[in-house]
């Protein structure tokens, strides 16, 4: 479904992604993983084209190296960034509102009301919380909020970055149960993370990346017991 072939990504003249090929298969979960500055937010700004690159990004056979992000978007892929995108002074359901306002005019009313059920039965919360401004919201609501917006856009793959960070443990399991439901929809997904145990736990794959490579890769469930990913990145 996502091919990324010989991608690097300089700043200036700094080396932040250091030609490396990645895939990932329809209604796979794959995460990528790695410690501050390795380029993980490097390499999902070089899919959504938001950074300057070398290489090729293919998203269901097409060649988006070059398209807008926007219309990236327009073809089914789906980026929660790792800041907050939620409006403060609307409730939370505008704000879901607004960002399915291309699902509404492509799709109609309907698939918006599915995705909205979907997305209250997962986070409680937020339908409790439906009519307050997001403004009012606790960090972790936000950052649900911001998980939220993306899937009431009906996406086909979902690339998520860090969605967990900041969160209480409560609140990450609740976000680690969103993504299991959007895997029982067919949602492929792609998820930036360093809480390594459970993230491992929630995906099929892994890839590893220190400084701009990729260091390691495979299937989450071996390297949940591999002892150098241990050691690296589980205490031991
Ligand atoms: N806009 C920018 N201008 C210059 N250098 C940048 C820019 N964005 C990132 N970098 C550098 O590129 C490298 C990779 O950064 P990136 O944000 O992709 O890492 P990361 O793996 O997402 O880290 P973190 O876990 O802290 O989010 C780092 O050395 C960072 O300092
Ligand atoms: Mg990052």
């Amino acid at each position: 479904m996502l091919k990324v072939e010989n991608l690097s990504v300089y700043y200036n003249k700094a080396l932040a992604i250091d030609n490396i090929s990645l895939e990932i298969k329809k209604d796979e979960a794959v995460c990528v993983l790695g410690s501050n500055g390795a380029g993980k937010t490097s390499l999902l700004n070089a899919i959504f084209n938001t950074v300057h690159k070398e290489g090729r990004v293919i998203f269901n056979s097409v060649d988006i190296s070059k398209m807008p992000t926007h219309k990236i978007a327009d073809m089914g892929m789906v980026y929660v960034p790792d800041k907050r995108t939620v409006f403060n002074e609307l409730s939370v359901y505008e704000n879901l509102e607004v960002a399915a306002h291309k699902i509404i005019k492509r799709k109609g009313k309907r698939e918006f009301a599915k995705n909205l059920d979907a997305i209250f039965d997962q986070f409680g919360n937020l339908y409790e919380k439906r009519s307050l401004k997001a403004g009012y919201l606790s960090g972790g609501e936000q950052q649900m909020l911001s998980v939220a917006q993306g899937l009431i856009r009906s996406p086909v793959m979902f690339v998520m970055d860090e969605p967990t960070a900041g969160l209480s443990p409560k609140l990450m399991d609740v976000v680690f149960d969103f993504i299991s439901f959007m895997r029982t929809q067919h949602i492929t997904i792609l998820i930036v993370e360093q809480n390594v145990n459970k993230t491992l736990k929630a995906t099929d794959r892994a890839y590893i990346m220190e400084v701009g490579k990729i260091v390691d890769s495979g299937f989450s469930k071996d390297l949940l017991d591999s002892e150098s990913i241990k050691k690296a990145y589980l205490g031991g």
